[in-house]
């Protein structure tokens, strides 16, 4: 059943490029229009939206938060990304204008469920992304982008996440096209190079022998922090999400330019810090982030360094270089999520931990 692999979450991490390749399928047809047959919402009506708010629980929260930074690029509404526990009690800015995207791979988490629900009281449209055929939270969505990514049995979320990002890119790049915020050509680019990506993300995972050494060297740390900016800086979330679920190791991620405002006072001598650094040249972020990991590497830290393939300048500083394909910044979550889940999915075992059933997680949560 795992396929040869030892735990179905490292299975499931294997099968990411082929996942994500499904997410796209089909969508992109002759004529080089973004179809999305299931968003049954009519054009004028997305057309009319003022708002769009974002409502998800753990790793779908993330991939919400990636998703932001691509969907206000694209279509320039403002977006709103919300842990969906929290969305529904604080009164919220709903209106019929507001378009609301839900994403659950399980589709049957009870926050989400509820937040749903509160939504459509209010009149807002709800579009669904999820995993799971039939699930509770697309049947009552107005519409659902299906993610294909087949059946994730760990309970610690990977495929779900990378498909959950794409899946949202269709939906920011489709709202582009009805709204006309993006031409035909700027659209099919992009499209072109979401489709590069599931050889790159294979390209990732064929690199990352060397991983299994560095669990080995950090297994029995107190304490990892991770630092990203931009889509980097969710990407440092789900990295140290990753490790506290299934190693039940102190992780915490930061926006990299947020250290200097406090936890840089968490630095000391030893500690890893995991950095994903931006795209070199193509953006601004890339410089300063190089600067940060001068900063935590004066004081001690031990940098682990997520890089674009190419880009030496930041090799002086980098205890550990993990090479990436190269890919637009928008783009490099597909890629620079996948060595982190390793690097929790060989932790968690050299602890000798239940990596598909980590203790006081449930794969869907639905209670309250
Ligand atoms: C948690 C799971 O309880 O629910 C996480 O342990 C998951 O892995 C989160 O990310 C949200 O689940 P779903 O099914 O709504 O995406």
């Amino acid at each position: 059943e795992k396929g040869g692999y030892d735990w179905f979450m490292r299975k499931e991490i294997y099968e990411q490029p082929q996942a994500v390749s499904d997410t796209l399928l089909g969508r992109f047809d002759a004529d080089r229009q973004l179809t999305l047959d299931e968003i049954r919402i009519a054009p004028a009506e997305l057309r009319s939206i003022d708002k769009i708010v974002i409502v998800a629980c753990g790793t779908a929260y993330y991939a919400g938060l990636v998703a932001k930074y691509a969907i206000e690029h694209w279509t320039r509404v403002p977006c709103e990304v919300e842990i969906a526990s929290e969305f529904r009690y604080r009164d919220p800015i709903i209106t019929p204008r507001t378009l609301v995207v839900t994403i659950s791979q399980s589709g049957e988490t009870a926050d989400t469920l509820m937040a749903v629900r509160h939504a459509r009281e209010q009149g807002a449209k709800v579009i669904a992304i999820c995993n799971t055929n039939g699930s509770t939270i697309p049947r009552e969505s107005d519409a659902v982008i299906y993610t294909h990514a087949g059946p994730e049995i760990g309970v610690a979320s990977t495929k779900g996440f990378l498909t959950q990002v794409t899946a949202c890119y269709l939906l920011g790049l489709y709202l582009a096209q009805v709204r006309g915020t993006k031409f035909g050509d700027e659209i099919a680019t992009i499209m072109a190079e979401l489709e590069t990506m599931p050889a790159k993300i294979q390209q990732v995972l064929d690199g990352t022998e060397d991983l299994h050494a560095l669990a080995r060297e950090l297994h029995q740390v107190p304490s990892v922090l991770f630092l990203g900016r931009h889509v980097g800086y969710p990407v440092a979330l789900e990295g140290a999400l990753k490790l506290k679920e299934i190693a039940y190791l102190h992780a915490e991620g930061f926006p990299a330019g947020e250290l200097k405002h406090g936890p840089i006072a968490l630095v000391e001598e030893g500690i890893p810090v995991f950095v994903v650094v931006p795209p070199q040249g193509r953006d601004q972020l890339h410089d300063k982030v190089i600067s940060n990991i001068q900063e935590v590497r004066a004081r001690g830290a031990r940098t682990i360094v997520l890089v674009e393939e190419g880009d030496a300048e930041v090799e002086p500083y980098a205890d550990k270089l993990i090479r990436l394909p190269k890919a637009s910044t928008l783009l490099q979550p597909l890629l620079a999520t996948v060595p982190l889940q390793i690097f929790a999915c060989e932790v968690a075992t050299l602890l000798g931990h239940d990596v598909d059933q980590p203790r006081n997680l449930a794969k869907s949560v639905t209670v309250e």
